[in-house]
């Protein structure tokens, strides 16, 4: 069966298993309804051109609509939710299409020419409104704009995926997985990062705006900056090495992968092997019932323990892990929950209220501290690096001679490793969607 079958079949349960979760919620909130507003285009300053647009997540739960902004869904307990689907009549650019019957079909659609005809649902004040659009904020009272009880119950939810979300986000990492085959590939050739980041681009068939985040295509020491933002076009003297984060969306759903390589075999080579074989370790320790936070604290062992077996450290691993030494070169956390957003919702929080679940002492940059449930998808992306700012940093404040700077400034032209999966937590084994993917190609 093609995937845009299983896709549409499994849609049907989805959105019925989405209507018994916000009759919950608005039933325990006291709220009659919801009305989720997709956003509106914001235009840029004393101009008339607009951002790229990213539709409302809690829109995209329900319906695949990432390009539709102005359309809004009206959610009432006991009755078939209903789409004011926004259709202008417009000849400046090119309007929505005819709503699809594998989506469509689970709703009352009313195609409005009017991006403020939502507004005919009613304002009341036991409507929640859901969403970022400057209409919504003019025209309801703040206390019912994204009530923040309400929405820690719906993103808790949003962290267990069904059936059809799972298969979206398959989906998306098959199809980032070709990419990343391209991109490597484009490397291989020599390619500069712009031109590979095109390869991508061109294999994946999407155009930036809708990837699921900015490209991160790094060459040499690039690898070092966590989120390198550029696209450098000119090929640099000598290659050495690739680190390539790039994801893709199916419905909005994101994958988030990075893979790292080299030119030619010798010690960074050797050194992505270690990272490799230590990620597949973390990957397999991913299980229901496993506090997040332990596996992220276990990863700074084991990235410790790599760096001393390559005698860049001199303390043990547990030395180094306590003085802050791993967290010079591995300064983020281990992954997060994926899902609409890259780095989906309710990561931190342990019930309605929004309690914080603290990240570890030293760790501020974990985005993912919760115990993790079967139906969690999240990302393991270990990494080590050769940040010249932190480096610094340690030699000005910190143990000097707990780093072997001879090592450190031969592998510091190479730039960093990351080596990212998504993984799919179950009641049994956990399945790694990423390297199923890449296994398929
Ligand atoms: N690509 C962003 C991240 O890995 O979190
Ligand atoms: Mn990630
Ligand atoms: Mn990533």
């Amino acid at each position: 069966m093609s995937a845009g079958k299983i896709i549409s079949e499994g849609y049907k349960n989805h959105v019925a298993l989405l209507q018994k979760h916000w009759d919950n919620a608005l039933q325990a909130e006291g709220y009659d309804a919801a009305l989720i507003h997709a956003g509106s285009k914001l235009v840029s300053f004393l101009d008339d051109y607009e951002y790229p647009f990213r539709c409302n997540p809690h829109l995209l739960w329900w319906l695949p609509l990432t390009h539709h902004h102005d359309s809004a869904l009206l959610i009432r307990p006991g009755e078939r939710p209903k789409l004011f689907y926004y259709q202008p009549d417009d000849y400046w650019y090119s309007p929505p299409a005819d709503p699809a019957s594998w989506w469509a079909d689970e709703f009352e659609v009313v195609p409005v020419r009017d991006a403020n005809a939502w507004k005919q649902a009613g304002i009341n004040e036991r409507t929640a409104y859901i969403g970022d659009a400057p209409a919504l904020a003019e025209a309801v009272n703040s206390s019912q704009l994204n009530p923040a009880r309400l929405l820690n119950r719906i993103h808790l939810e949003r962290t267990r995926k069904t059936d059809y979300e799972i298969v979206c986000m398959a989906e998306a990492a098959r199809l980032g997985a070709v990419a990343h085959m391209a991109a490597e590939q484009a490397f291989r050739e020599g390619m500069s990062e712009y031109d590979i980041h095109q390869r991508y681009c061109m294999s994946i068939k999407m155009v930036d705006a809708e990837l699921p985040y900015g490209n991160i295509v790094a060459l040499n020491e690039h690898g070092a900056i966590l989120h390198y933002q550029q696209h450098e076009q000119q090929v640099p003297d000598q290659v050495r090495s690739f680190l390539i984060d790039a994801g893709a969306t199916v419905h909005g759903y994101a994958c988030d992968i990075t893979r790292t390589y080299a030119t030619e075999t010798g010690e960074f080579s050797d050194l992505i092997l270690a990272m490799d074989t230590m990620q597949q370790r973390l990957c397999a320790a991913v299980v229901e019932g496993l506090d997040y936070r332990d596996l992220h604290l276990r990863a700074h062992l084991d990235i410790a323990g790599i760096l001393k077996d390559f005698d860049i450290i001199r303390p043990s691993a547990e030395d180094a892990v306590a003085s802050g030494l791993s967290a010079v070169f591995y300064p983020h956390g281990l992954g997060h929950y994926l899902g609409l957003q890259t780095h989906d919702v309710a990561g931190l929080i342990a019930d309605v209220d929004g309690t914080p679940i603290p990240r570890p002492e030293g760790h501020p940059f974990l985005r993912l501290t919760r115990t993790l449930e079967a139906g969690n998808v999240l990302t393991i992306e270990p990494g080590l690096y050769f940040i010249e700012p932190l480096l610094r940093k340690w030699r000005e404040s910190g143990d000097v001679s707990a780093i072997n700077w001879g090592k450190v400034e031969a592998l510091a032209p190479y730039g960093g490793i990351r080596i990212e999966d998504d993984m799919v937590v179950t009641k049994g084994a956990p399945r790694n969607l990423t390297r199923d993917a890449f296994a398929a190609l």
